[in-house]
This record gives C-alpha cells, sequence and structure tokens, in this order.
C-alpha cells in the first residue's frame, strides 16, 4: 500500500515535523511532502481548468496532486491556524479544482493528525471539513483524525505521550506495516 504524507506546518522543526518523523518510522515506502517546501500560485478561479482538464499553473502543487493521485491512502499533519489549515497549505487545497470533475471513481481513505495551540476539540472543526471538501476533489474519503489540543510551543507534543498516540493511530488506521 502506497502511503503519502502530506506535512503542513510552515514552522520548521515544530511539533508537526515531529509528529511527521515519529510516524513515517512506521510506514515502509511512505513518501513525505511538505507543504511549505512546494511552489504553488494561488487558484485565481479563471475557468482554464474546466475548459482544458489541466491547471495553467504548471508548478510544484499539480506534481504534489500527481503524487496524491498515485497513492493508496494519505495521511495529513497539519498545525490549526484560525481553525482551518495555513494559509499555504490551504491555497495548494484550492489548486485541487482542477480535479473538482475528473477523478471520481476511487475513494482512497484520508487522514488528519492535527495540532492546536488552544485547548478543547472545538478548534479541529473546520479543519476536517476543509478536508472533506478536498477529498471530494481528488477522491479521498476523510475516514478518521487524531488531535491535539494545547499544543503550541515547539515540542509541546512531546508532552503527554503525543507521539506515542500518533504511532498508535497510525498502526490502528492500517497505515503502518513495520
Ligand atoms: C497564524 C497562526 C494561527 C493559529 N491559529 C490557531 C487556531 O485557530 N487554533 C489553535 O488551536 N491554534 C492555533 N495556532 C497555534 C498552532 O496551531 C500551534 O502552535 C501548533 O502547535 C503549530 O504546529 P507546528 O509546531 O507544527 O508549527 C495558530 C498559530 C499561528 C502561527
Amino acid at each position: 500500500m502506497k502511503v503519502v504524507i502530506l506535512s503542513c506546518s510552515p514552522r520548521k522543526g515544530g511539533n508537526c515535523d515531529i509528529l511527521t518523523s515519529a510516524v513515517v518510522r512506521l510506514i515502509s515506502g511512505a513518501e513525505v511532502y511538505y507543504s511549505r517546501d512546494i511552489e504553488c500560485s494561488p487558484c485565481d478561479g479563471c475557468g482554464y481548468c474546466e475548459r482544458a482538464g489541466v491547471c495553467k499553473h504548471g508548478d510544484g502543487a499539480v506534481a504534489l496532486y500527481e503524487k496524491l493521485l498515485a497513492a493508496d491512502a494519505i495521511l495529513v499533519i497539519a498545525p490549526v491556524y484560525f481553525y482551518s489549515f495555513d494559509a499555504h497549505t490551504k491555497a495548494i487545497i484550492d489548486r485541487a479544482q482542477y480535479l473538482w470533475h475528473k477523478v471520481k471513481d476511487r475513494r482512497i481513505p484520508l487522514y488528519l493528525i492535527a495540532c492546536g495551540g488552544q485547548s478543547g476539540e472545538n478548534n479541529f472543526t473546520y479543519i476536517q471539513k476543509v478536508l472533506v471538501s478536498c477529498g471530494l476533489a481528488i477522491g479521498g474519503d476523510y475516514k478518521a483524525g487524531l488531535f491535539f489540543p494545547s499544543t503550541d510551543a515547539v515540542g509541546d507534543i512531546l508532552r503527554g505521550g503525543g507521539v506515542e498516540r500518533a504511532c498508535i493511530a497510525v498502526q490502528d488506521w492500517g497505515l503502518s506495516n513495520n
């Protein structure tokens, strides 16, 4: 099973990076992409893709979507920014619009691990909905998430067994083959 991990934090070495480094070791053959490294022009709603079936921006976002379309499962690891994804990752998600009318014949599983500085699970309501919507575009079915509230400063995820819980979730979700 080909698992693609999309790791979304703009902050290098932060909580999502720590989680990514831990869980990738459990998934042999996993491909990891960091959204901050992906060159991406924002979607401007030009409608070119509706006519041509491809996006006019031939940048890193298209290359990423080629990888995601070849995956059997996708794990997204993200910080919550204003209840959603950070702006750069959201720009990448918007670019999935070119796939909206194309991919209908597959439903691969999508999973989310998210960190947020605020306490409580409400922080994670909307980021899940954004991922559900992205799944509709790319042929993915949002299955489950694991959420870490009160996780703000770099390394907060190391308190309270967060990394261990993420590793258990990856195993429970059937993504681990190590
Ligand atoms: C611009 C910005 C917006 C944020 N918005 C939220 C938010 O809406 N809810 C929340 O719980 N945390 C919010 N946070 C806190 C981050 O989610 C938190 O620091 C997280 O641990 C960052 O993950 P990282 O260390 O992987 O970058 C925000 C942080 C930034 C910088």
